[in-house]
């Protein structure tokens, strides 16, 4: 007999880079609009380049594909398909990263950016029944005093963020190198994530922890290799935030059969399902959840679980995470 299929439970997206989210025929659209043209022959030919090898091999045409955001209206348009899609998924919170920085350097203000995300987050939980947060990511692999203006400059302009976040290249760059970014942003009253343990060391995980002091874990897959500080994570009910079809596509797991998953749940850990970079690794967080479930027969019980956890770990606020839960 084949298994019901369960369907995805309520939850919050946490682990959502909103640039990742950028389609393919969104790509076209946008880079007609703003007279680009691109390297690519036609939608078939960049589709064909979505085979990755490792992080940095997505993070190369992630950043190539950004260049088609030019204006306030189409950082507008990218979000509003993400909202519209993830609302259909049973996303009913989410908490997106964007990395401002990415598109500074590349001669974006932070205004347009910033104000072309925020105009349709602001409108988010009226149109789609899903609230938000925003989460300022910055890149490892740039230097850490050019981290600390951007985020000076987002304060400035009163940024609605409610968190940092550290991403893009792990292997190399470490969570030391930023311990004065998060405590600036600490002082500014901001949560904070960072990226660990996706392709690096479980030291950098017990670096963004004793050094950076997070509130929560992206990735971190790698803590498995120690056990202690899977011990420290379950005691301290650390939140890993966990995207079963990115690793497999960026090759951090040998393929879904071997990801850690299951035996993440058996350790007690709160782990969530999401999706990082939808447009990317083919699929949002409904095919996530549908795969894992495809893949380790989770129960009722342990899909709830997820759902659950993934609410928990929100920076939600406690009247609305009781309204989620
Ligand atoms: N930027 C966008 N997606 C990322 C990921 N999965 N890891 C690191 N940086 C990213
Ligand atoms: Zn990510």
């Amino acid at each position: 007999m084949v298994a019901e299929l369960l369907a995805t439970p309520p939850c919050a997206e946490i682990h959502l880079h909103i640039e990742g989210t950028l389609e393919p025929e969104l790509i076209f659209e946008l880079a007609a609009r703003n007279g680009i043209d691109l390297p690519y022959a036609d939608l078939e030919d960049l589709r064909a380049r979505y085979r990755f090898t490792d992080l940095q091999s997505f993070l190369d045409l992630y950043y190539s594909n950004m260049d088609v955001l030019r204006t306030e209206a189409d950082f507008a348009d990218m979000t509003r398909a993400y909202l519209r899609r993830a609302a259909t998924a049973g996303v009913r919170h989410v908490e997106m990263m964007m990395d401002p920085q990415a598109h500074l350097i590349r001669g974006i203000p932070l205004e347009t950016s910033v104000r072309g995300v925020c105009a349709v987050l602001e409108r988010s939980e009226e149109e789609f029944g899903i609230s938000t947060g925003l989460i300022a990511a910055f890149l490892r692999d740039r230097p850490a005093a050019e981290a600390l203006e951007v985020l000076e400059e987002l304060l400035a302009m009163g940024a609605p963020i409610i968190a940092i976040g550290l991403d893009s290249a792990e292997v190399g760059n470490p969570p030391s190198w930023f311990v004065e970014l998060y405590r600036r942003a600490r002082e500014a009253g901001l949560r904070t994530v960072a990226h660990a343990g996706e392709e690096g060391p479980p030291t950098y995980i017990v670096e963004a922890l004793d050094l950076l002091l997070v509130d929560r874990i992206d990735h971190g897959i790698t803590c498995l290799d120690d056990p202690a500080l899977v011990e420290r994570l379950v005691r301290d009910k650390i939140p890993l935030t966990i995207c079963p079809l990115s690793n497999v596509r960026l090759q951090a797991v040998e393929s879904l059969a071997q990801h850690p998953l299951p035996q993440m749940l058996d350790h007690g850990l709160n782990i969530s399902v999401n999706s990082d970079d939808p447009a990317y690794f083919g699929g949002y967080v409904d095919d996530n959840f549908r795969t894992v479930q495809e893949v380790f027969g989770l129960s009722r019980a342990q899909l709830a679980r997820l759902g659950e956890d993934s609410i928990e770990a929100s920076f939600a606020s406690a009247g609305r995470r009781a309204e989620l839960l």
